[in-house]
């Protein structure tokens, strides 16, 4: 049977961490799947290591549409389905009615379980709405990809001023209805702190091994990344032979706590 949001809330319940990953098509679904990954994400991040661009901007919702159709697809074939996540790109989600009819679309046709935003306080609106139609949200807070041109690639909730916006704005995410939150490169003791202040589950990236569970991009743990790959991920395809034994390596890290350490996390 394919893992439920509730299956997932209790598991964090019962102190596991959820492994979750990248995932843009069937066979890497499949097989990540199969590995134990409890959450598939089809990410915007898809515009960087699929399509080759240089941010996540140009990434389209019918392109969401089909790379989640491919991922559902495998996921399904998997012996032990993951929950699955899908992205709202870049300006699918400037008001409540296009949010809700992008949200329609990534489920519907895309068979996505929930759908993933960007941002606090003007995700709000957007968050209570498709939360009170049913649909299932992931709030995305800390760097945000898509607003890359307006505030660049940086630590976000470093300074007491920043760091008590974050804390208030995923408070309000979750009093909005947000099920999940993502934080991406927040500084480990504000990560694991809004972790212990709200009752969702919390999903890092580079934001230390306090949260609930972890969140990597696919061909950062299998270092077929162009270019840089981020300092907080880790090739787990080093030590193994196959793509297979590198997913199964990164859940059995994360869940036995050995992933992530301190070198993988942006600020203390
Ligand atoms: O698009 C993506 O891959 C993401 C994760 C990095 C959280 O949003
Ligand atoms: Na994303």
């Amino acid at each position: 049977m394919r893992k439920s949001l509730s299956f997932l809330q209790k598991n964090v319940a019962a102190g596991e961490k959820l492994a979750c990953l990248t995932s843009y098509d069937a066979s890497q679904a499949y097989w990540a799947a199969q590995a134990g990954v409890d959450v598939l994400l089809v990410g915007d991040s898809l515009g960087m290591v699929v399509q080759g661009h240089s941010t996540t901007l140009p990434v389209s919702l019918d392109e969401m549409v089909y790379h989640t159709q491919m991922v559902q697809r495998g996921n399904m074939q998997s012996d032990t389905p993951a929950y699955c996540i899908a992205d709202l790109p870049f300006m699918s989600d400037t008001s409540v009615d296009q949010a809700m009819a992008s949200a329609a679309r990534l489920m519907k046709e895309g068979g996505a379980n929930m759908v993933k935003l960007e941002g606090g306080k003007r995700a709000i609106l957007i968050v209570d709405a498709l939360s009170q139609m049913g649909v299932p949200v992931c709030s995305h807070l800390g760097l945000l990809p898509q607003s890359v041109e307006k505030h660049g690639y940086k630590v976000q909730g470093k300074d007491s001023h920043s760091a008590e916006q974050l804390l208030r704005d995923a408070l309000a995410l979750q009093k909005a209805g947000a099920d999940m939150l993502v934080l991406e490169c927040v500084p480990a003791t504000l990560a694991q702190e809004i972790t212990m202040q709200l009752s969702i589950p919390v999903i890092g990236i580079g934001s230390g091994m306090n949260t609930s569970g972890q969140v990597l991009v696919l061909h950062d743990i299998l270092g077929t990344t162009i270019g840089k790959t981020p300092k907080f991920s880790k090739n787990f395809l080093h030590g193994q032979t196959s793509i297979q034994g590198a997913m199964r390596s990164y859940v059995d890290e994360v869940k036995q706590q050995s992933f992530p350490n301190k070198s993988h996390q942006v600020a203390d």
